[in-house]
């Protein structure tokens, strides 16, 4: 006598694909640093496509202008075509939503990072629930790399190459020249 399989009552299939494999990578990018770099190169590596995302920020006074990041990530990523820059203001989950983005990428250099970035995660997470924050690490030889202290080496005519990508070096060389050495420093 041929028997019935009991099927047991499966819940409703989760979808869990993502609506797009794009990325958006947000920040200052104030300038943009080999961390910054890193992480975004590592993003490309996992998503279709990346969208660097430069904060159009009106209360903060920017060393450097937004077209200036735009042309900085543009000439540093031309090799990739996976790799987008763009502006924005208001809301990252709003354009990340009119993007059709699945995540909003994040870099976490050291724990020090990682309470801001929680929190900041989790409140675009109740804002838009679908679209997911994924944390990066630099490698080791960019953790301590920040744009506040590029800017502040560089106004103390300090060396930051190796740290900034070749056109962030170049303009931070003609935005601040190194000082001649006073006749008391020999
Ligand atoms: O490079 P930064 O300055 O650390 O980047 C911060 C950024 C741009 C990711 C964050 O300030 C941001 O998302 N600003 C847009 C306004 C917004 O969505 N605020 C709510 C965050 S929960």
């Amino acid at each position: 006598m041929l028997g019935f399989v009991r099927v047991p009552p499966q819940a409703p299939a989760l979808n869990l694909e993502p609506t797009s494999r794009l990325a958006i990578c947000p920040g200052s990018f104030d300038p943009l640093t080999l961390g910054h770099v890193d992480i975004i190169r590592r993003a490309a590596r996992q998503f279709d496509r990346v969208v660097v995302a430069v904060l159009h920020n009106t209360g903060k006074a920017p060393l450097f202008t937004v077209a200036e990041r735009l042309d900085f990530i543009r000439a540093t990523f031309a090799d990739d075509p996976g790799v987008e820059a763009d502006a924005f203001s208001g809301l990252l989950v709003d354009y990340a939503r009119r993007r059709g983005a699945a995540a909003i990428v994040r870099g976490i250099r050291a724990v020090s990072d990682f309470e801001y970035e929680f929190q900041m995660a989790l409140m675009n997470r109740r804002l838009a629930p679908e679209v997911e924050t994924v944390f990066l690490t630099p490698a080791e030889e960019y953790s301590y790399v920040s744009s506040r202290l590029i800017k502040e080496i560089t106004a103390l005519s300090g060396d930051v190459r190796g740290l900034v990508p070749e056109p962030v070096a170049e303009r931070l060389a003609e935005k601040f020249p190194a000082a001649p050495e006073s006749a008391t420093d020999a």
